[in-house]
């Protein structure tokens, strides 16, 4: 439930409000073989057979690579004022150490030279799952080396576009590394060892720890340092102690894992008991929580959809509706004792229910969480099985009514006190949706995958207007 009872009509955002679209670098780049990069995990799994959906890999994905120019200017033309997109570690560096291959940053310096002449405010994103091989080879995020290599990167990368991108994200969805790379085994490197994955959480905390101290070093003071978390809205099915035990569970394993040493310098208690049987967390050395504590600028969080829990029975233990993809394991250590619900009303083609009163409980639970803490939704949208008309055109009235709901949401939690400073809609071109290949549209704007010919979708006219306007369109 909206927890304010004021509605704000007509839903009008705060000026400097930041109107952006997210992508990543395996999800729209291609060109794997140009320049000096090497193969990330993403290309040794999609590349092996069963792992995506028709055997689909990012090889040429979206073609961004060489249409970046063409991408940037329907950018502009549709008004946006924010892109997030991600650096590819193994085109910055091949070996995951080392020193950088300059054409690959190059390819950087010209999209962000692009974006500010286009009056684009860039914000990059360091870590969005493309470790490169060699370090996965040698142990990837389970092994706390990693966790240096990527300190190393993220000094590589500030010290490259330092200058002019001023908003920094460490890592996206360290979740989905962790737990859907280490224990689900549904996206690379597809191991199914959920200890590992427990140890890979810590690494990743530790290398966003490292990482923001090694761009801080390198970087004018003005610029931001965040990181984009997925925490699970949870909702008990119902109020029953062991509902409410399973829905703490879950909150602790996709969010108190991270912001707990992030935000507060611990993990919680509660975690550390529920996943006992698995690790005693002796990985965690000394001085590990205070070097994870770093001072951020800024929270970025991403939101889909809500997910619903209960105390498993014997009956609801095996089917799961947790959303993270099919797999014989679960992402979840630890957690045979939860069940997962479908929550109740429409879905998207992702089979997520809409709910944008889940996004607006999220921000408020961070603004709580983080007091006055700046946040940014550095990730919404939806897949919908979107195809052109007889004329070319393509309409997507349910993704305008999803962006509406939850931007709407996000208003009024910036109404209940959030200091929400900007949105990036997830995506802003079709592209590759990991396990799911090409089948799932997530864009504001279509892709014609034979031609790369883009045409943008009702959505994207819509969202460019309240971009330039200010205000969500009728
Ligand atoms: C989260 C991820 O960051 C992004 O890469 C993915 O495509 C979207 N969610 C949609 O699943």
């Amino acid at each position: 439930m909206l927890e304010s009872a004021t509605p704000v009509t007509p839903v009008t955002f705060p000026p400097a409000f930041l109107w952006g679209a997210a992508t990543s670098a395996y999800q729209i780049e291609g060109a794997v073989r140009e320049d000096g990069r090497t193969p990330s995990i993403w290309d040794t799994f999609s590349h092996t057979p069963g792992k995506t959906a028709g055997g689909d890999t990012g090889d040429v994905a979206v073609d961004h690579y060489h249409r970046y120019r063409d991408d940037v200017a329907l950018m502009k033309d549709l008004g946006l004022g924010a892109y997030r997109f991600s650096i590819s570690w193994p085109r910055v560096q091949p070996t995951g150490r080392g020193p950088a291959v300059q054409r690959g940053l190059d390819f950087y310096r010209r999209l962000v030279d692009e974006l500010l002449a286009a009056g684009i405010k860039p914000a990059v994103t360091l870590y969005h799952w493309d470790l490169p091989q060699e370090l996965e080879d040698a142990g990837g995020w389970p092994e706390r080396d990693t966790a240096y290599r990527f300190a190393e990167y993220a000094q590589i990368v500030g010290e490259a576009l330092g200058d002019r991108v001023e908003q920094w994200i460490t890592l996206n969805e360290p979740w989905c590394a962790a737990f859907l790379g280490y224990a689900s085994g549904v996206h690379a490197p597809g191991r199914t060892d959920p200890a590992a994955a427990l140890r890979a959480a810590h690494h990743l905390n530790l290398a966003h720890g490292l990482g923001t101290v090694a761009l801080r070093s390198v970087m004018p003071a003005r610029n931001s340092v965040a990181i984009s978390l997925n925490t699970s809205v949870v909702r008990p099915l119902s109020q029953s102690p062991a509902d409410l035990a399973a829905a703490r569970k879950i909150d602790d394993l996709s969010g108190g894992i991270f912001h707990g040493p992030i935000l507060h310098g611990a993990y919680p208690q509660t975690l550390l008991e529920a996943t006992a049987p698995l690790t005693d967390w002796s990985f965690v050395q000394d001085g590990d929580l205070g070097q994870i504590r770093q001072p951020i600028d800024a929270i970025c969080l991403n939101y889909y959809t809500p997910t619903v829990v209960s105390a498993a029975d014997a009956d609801s233990r095996a089917p799961r509706a947790d959303g993270h993809g099919a797999s014989d394991h679960s992402p979840w250590p630890a957690a045979e004792d939860v069940a997962f619900h479908q929550p109740p009303g429409e879905r998207t083609e992702m089979g997520w229910t809409v709910d944008p009163t889940g996004l607006h409980e999220l921000i408020m639970r961070y603004n709580r969480e983080a007091p006055g803490m700046p946040l940014y939704i550095s990730e919404n949208g939806a897949a919908y099985d979107d195809k052109p008309g007889a004329d070319g055109t393509v309409h997507d009235p349910d993704r305008v009514a999803y962006l509406n709901g939850h931007l709407t949401a996000v208003r009024q939690a910036i109404a209940d006190g959030a200091d929400v400073r900007g949105y990036y809609l997830w995506s802003l071109l079709d592209n590759f949706e990991w396990a799911y290949g090409y089948e799932k549209r997530f864009g504001a704007v279509y892709v014609d995958y034979a031609s790369q010919q883009r045409t943008p979708k009702s959505s994207a006219l819509w969202y460019g207007r309240a971009a330039r306007t200010g205000t969500l369109p009728p």
